[in-house]
């Protein structure tokens, strides 16, 4: 690609910044250029800054279950890793992480799994019931994968507020690559639109250099995000887990992850844009540098410290002590280093989302 001078450059990106559609050159360009990344980290660290301030939100992670019965390549809790270690927590259990949570600051909690048959309809409608209960102030979101329906109905009746769904790809020839045969895009994509018809804010996203990813498929993510309007979006480098077919495969790029992070600011500059997990994993300041191009939001875990080790989608998956107060006290501290703050809020979307009536049951609206 060639050098072009930073002026061309600014222009592109206020062009992206300003609503409108960029060619598929442009978009090559600005995820494969040679250009100074920091005008972009910048432009998206300004756009952030318009929207939400220095603000930072922290999303109290609780991983409810290691079973899966999928068998995505890429994934370290995929069902054909015996070697997966197995485990599943109680409603006790994940009631005692929320309190834990809400003493430290969380008024978010994220319930992610694996699609584990065992988290039935009712119980985690239960689950989510009993929290919203306990703490009326806090938003409760789901990740628990591909579901009928009528389960994301009845945990949007339950209280749920949001979910989170990655896409993974955006194209189709892609995702067939990255998983098995059982899953297809199409069902994947239906579900996000179902969530975000039920009401959830709902949020998608992607791994960065995932094996057979190709730019055109970045672009892919990129148009998808500008039909689908999530609320929240997760991007993060692909990291490969040794105990799957993706052993082999070399990790994403801490450039290549920002550049999307960023680009990504800059295309939705509403959403919520956490500096994940996976990217603190492949560099040690890689949240810091997350935050500064353009994520406004960390997902510390409150998982019980005896089951950590088992959640394990890639290798040496980053373990901090942030659940503790110590460790929280020290991600505020790196936080407020690299110029932003954590703050004690639920931190919902400024985007709107399609519903907010619980009262009617969902699909019959007008009915009652
Ligand atoms: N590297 C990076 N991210 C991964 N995920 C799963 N496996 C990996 C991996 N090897 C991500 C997926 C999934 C999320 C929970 O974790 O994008 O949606």
């Amino acid at each position: 690609m060639r050098v072009q001078d930073s002026e061309n450059i600014r222009g592109l990106l206020d062009k992206l910044a300003s609503g409108y559609e960029l060619s598929e050159q442009e978009w090559r360009f600005l995820i494969d250029g040679s250009y100074d990344r920091e005008l972009l980290y910048h432009k998206a660290d300004e756009v952030r800054r318009q929207h939400y301030g220095t603000d930072v939100y922290i999303r109290g992670l609780i991983e409810i279950s290691s079973y899966c019965r999928n068998d995505c390549l890429y994934c370290g809790i995929r069902r054909s890793n015996a070697r997966a270690g197995r485990y599943r927590l109680s409603e006790e259990e994940i009631l005692s992480c929320c309190e834990r949570g809400y003493v430290l600051g969380f008024r978010t909690f994220v319930l992610q799994g694996g699609e584990d048959a065992f988290f039935t309809t009712k119980r985690v409608a239960g689950m989510v019931g009993k929290i919203k209960e306990r703490y009326p102030d806090c938003a409760v979101t789901l990740s628990l994968g591909e579901r009928e329906r009528e389960d994301y109905e009845a945990w949007y009746q339950a209280g749920a507020d949001r979910y989170l769904l990655r896409h993974e790809t955006a194209s189709k020839e892609h995702y067939g690559k990255i998983h098995p045969p059982t899953l297809s895009y199409e069902h994947r994509i239906q579900c996000l639109w179902d969530l975000k018809q039920i009401g959830y804010q709902t949020g998608c996203g992607f791994m960065v250099g995932s094996p057979y990813q190709s730019t055109e498929a970045l672009i892919a993510d990129m148009r998808f995000l500008r039909e689908f309007q999530p609320q929240m979006v997760g991007i993060g480098p692909f990291i490969p887990h040794h105990d799957t077919p993706f052993r082999d495969y070399a990790q994403g790029s801490l450039t290549r992850t920002l550049t999307m992070a960023a680009l990504t600011r800059l295309l939705l500059p509403k959403t919520l844009l956490p500096a994940t997990t996976a990217l603190g994993t492949i560099h040690p300041e890689g949240r810091e540098l997350g935050l500064k191009a353009g994520a406004n939001v960390v997902m510390p875990n409150l998982s019980p410290a005896g089951v950590r080790g088992q959640y394990s989608l890639y290798d040496n998956k980053l373990c901090t002590k942030e659940e503790s107060a110590e460790g929280l006290e020290d991600l505020k501290r790196r936080v407020a280093v690299a110029g932003y703050q954590v703050v004690v809020d639920r931190g919902d979307s400024r985007l709107e989302t399609a519903a907010a009536d619980r009262s009617k049951k969902t699909g019959n609206a007008g009915v009652y």
